[in-house]
């Protein structure tokens, strides 16, 4: 039987699609209160709209915000707090590739402003909340492209070199450093925190990259997972009785894994730690 999430209160960002969307929908869909957070006004009012009527349930918010600059993430928690008071559900999922180097708004590389930068901020802004719901539960969605990385503290920027899926799989390595030391620092707390990997799911990723990387990604697409398949790890780490009180793991479908090694280097991730903490204040 499907868990409920009746009485709960989620926050997911990327909502408007892909692995997001099918998320925030199959969670609204066991009774949650949803606040979907997107950067595109009519993307967010049209996906809101389709959960509401799919689903029936009708507690599905909205905040709309660039999730790659400083001033769209404390807008998305500021906003949220001034909503509500409880969160039972954090999920950190807006991510993208960027095969071309591009700066955001605030001067940092767009990868890790968005899949690490993001990640790290907005989880930051939202403690108090999810430590008074607690317990309480982030996911962060990380990706197997973590696997063979190393984070090269003095080319964090890529500004020295830049390759497109390096640098996304060196931010997907960052989402597990920061889950595992979020988990440290969260240990008595109540709120636990823990990544995943969809496996490899047919959705909008990779399509900002121009027509060449759209083409390929719909000629692979048939080997890929649907939206939905993608979501279930996703789904059961924020519903599953049998992950209350589990904390700082890796889940491929539904079962926690080993990361690659340089994701347990506590060292690495208090360094990282200190300079995303110096970025955001
Ligand atoms: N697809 C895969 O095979 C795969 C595999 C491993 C991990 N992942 C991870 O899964 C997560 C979701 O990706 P997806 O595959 O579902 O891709 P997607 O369909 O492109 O969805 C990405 C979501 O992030 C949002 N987003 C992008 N930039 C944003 C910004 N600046 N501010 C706010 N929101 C922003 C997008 O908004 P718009 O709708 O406005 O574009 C969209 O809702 C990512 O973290 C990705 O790294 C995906």
């Amino acid at each position: 039987m499907s868990a409920s999430m009746q009485g709960k209160t989620v926050l997911i960002t990327g909502a408007t699609s892909g692995i997001g969307l099918a998320m925030a929908r199959e969670l609204a869909e066991r009774g949650a209160h949803v606040t979907l957070v997107g950067r595109n006004s009519a993307k967010l009012a049209t996906v809101a709209e389709q959960i509401r009527t799919q689903t029936g349930n009708p507690n599905i918010e909205t905040i709309l915000a660039d999730l790659a600059t400083h001033a769209g993430v404390q807008l998305t928690a500021h906003e949220f707090k001034r909503r509500r008071t409880r969160l039972d559900v954090l999920i950190n999922n807006a991510g993208a590739i960027y095969m071309t180097r591009q700066v955001s708004p605030d001067g940092l590389e767009m990868t890790f402003a968005l899949n690490h930068l993001n990640y790290f901020h907005l989880t930051n802004l939202l403690l108090d909340t999810l430590k008074a719901t607690a317990p309480a539960r982030i996911i962060n969605v990380s990706s197997d492209a973590h696997r063979g990385q190393v984070i090269d503290f003095d080319n964090l920027q890529g500004e020295k070199s830049y390759s497109g899926w390096t640098v996304y799989g060196r931010s997907k390595l960052m989402n597990l450093l920061f889950t595992y030391e979020l988990a440290r620092r969260l240990t008595g707390k109540g709120v636990t925190v823990n990544a995943m990997h969809p496996g490899f799911v047919a959705t909008g990723f990779g399509k900002n990259n121009g027509a060449l990387m759209n083409l390929a990604m719909r000629l692979i697409s048939p080997i890929a997972r649907t939206a939905e398949e993608g979501a279930s790890t996703g789904v059961y780490l924020a519903c599953s009785a049998e992950v209350e009180g589990v904390s700082g793991k890796y889940f491929v479908d539904k079962q926690p894994v080993p990361s690659d090694p340089a994701s347990y280097d506590q060292k690495t991730a208090e360094r990282l730690w200190e300079i995303s903490l110096e970025m955001i204040a």
